[in-house]
């Protein structure tokens, strides 16, 4: 079965687990540390923490910034449930905003319309770079000083992606920068994720907030014995392991490599794609450069002929996995029974919903399995 990703682990990666389950460290230790080094110097990031997945990093952000009741925080329905959810385990208000047809991101005329209308509400953005291409963040930053507004970058598709060739524009436009290394991503841990700033009171508050918000002080330990610690704020356990470091310190050497392929398996696609009218490929804005986590392709299923349901059924029975990226958030009974939908609101969420497949895409991908799903694809798209 090919899927619509997944990851890729060579002997490094494995040498490297190896090491570690035969020292004396498995949780939180020396590794943690030297590939939060690793992910300061790639994103050219002041501070780096590693987590247990990038969802504990969107919920570490939330608490850092003293999210609650009252507060409105703004997201895109299309992306994953945890860069809305973070917002509900806040107790705060989370508002959709439609997205635009362009990039797929939050569209930054509607977000401005509600900030001006929430004005004294409005607390914080979550911007998610869909599917690895940057949101347009020069204009995000201007509204970030223009309504005085914190600003998050869900970055867990768009690792390695740049604006002007900058890979650090995640970090420095954002109050907060979160990465997730599940194996569908860029590169992986198994499970785990990062939390970037450049903000120092950020780092140490998330730091104490990963492990139960204690405080090991030296000069308290000192002058109260070796086993002292004390718990300042209500924190979690929202450690990385040792293993799961050592893999992401092998994987992010490989991380442009990655990347770069991606690229050329989207050109690939887009080659198939973009001379036909059924389908839409994505975009790319000048000076920037996709991460490609995913491939989302549009296709105009009516004018097709067949349902997507259709569609999906004929790609597994070729053991081709698609997926859909995403069901809008707000959608889900959850959110829909809680804040109800106005569906005139989200005419691009809709429209992109209706017609949005993800195509198979990761480094692993052979040629033959490309030109495979090639065929595949001119057969089912009858082009
Ligand atoms: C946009 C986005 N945000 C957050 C997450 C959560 O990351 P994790 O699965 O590591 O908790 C994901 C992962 O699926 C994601 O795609």
């Amino acid at each position: 079965m090919i899927n619509y990703g997944r990851q890729s682990i060579n002997q490094k990666d494995i040498d490297a687990v190896v090491k570690v389950l035969k020292s004396n460290f498995l949780t939180q230790g020396p590794y943690v540390k030297i590939f939060e080094k690793k992910l300061s110097k790639y994103f050219n990031a002041k501070y780096s923490l590693a987590v247990s997945s990038g969802t504990s990093a969107l919920n570490l952000a939330a608490k850092i910034l003293k999210w609650g009741k009252g507060d409105i925080i703004f997201s895109s329905p299309i992306t994953f449930l945890a860069s809305a959810n973070c917002i509900e385990n806040a107790g705060a208000t989370p508002k959709f905003i439609d997205i635009n047809l362009n990039d797929y991101s939050i569209d930054l005329n509607k977000l401005e319309q509600q900030l001006k209308k929430y004005k004294k509400k409005s607390k914080a953005l979550i911007i998610t770079d869909y599917a690895g291409h940057p949101s347009d963040w020069l204009k995000i930053s201007k509204l970030k000083k223009k309504y005085n507004i914190q600003v998050i970058n869900d970055n867990c598709h768009a690792m390695g992606a740049k604006i002007n060739s900058d890979k650090g524009y995640a970090v420095k436009y954002a109050d907060i920068s979160i990465l997730s290394f599940h194996p569908v991503k860029a590169i992986t841990t198994g499970e785990g994720g990062a939390l970037l700033t450049n903000n120092l009171k950020y780092f140490k508050l998330a730091d104490q907030l990963r492990s139960h918000g204690v405080v090991r002080d030296q000069k308290q330990i000192l002058k109260k014995g070796n086993w002292y610690y004390e718990m300042r704020n209500l924190g979690e356990n929202a450690r990385m392991s040792e293993i799961q470091a050592s893999l992401g310190c092998s994987q992010i050497t490989k991380l442009n490599h990655f990347v770069a392929k991606r690229n050329k398996i989207a050109k690939f696609y887009n080659e198939i794609f973009k001379k036909q009218s059924l389908f839409t490929i994505p975009k790319i804005k000048r000076n920037f450069y996709h991460a490609f986590h995913l491939y989302p392709l549009l296709v105009n299923f009516k004018k097709l002929g067949k349902t997507k349901k259709k569609v999906f059924n004929e790609f597994k029975k070729k053991k081709i996995n698609l997926q859909v990226h995403y069901i809008p958030i707000n959608t889900q009974p959850y959110y829909k029974k809680k804040f109800g939908l106005n569906k005139k609101n989200f005419t691009n969420a809709l429209y992109f919903y209706e017609r949005e497949i993800s195509l198979p895409i990761y480094f692993d991908l052979s040629s033959n399995q490309l030109n495979y799903i090639k065929k595949v694809c001119k057969k089912i798209f009858q082009i």
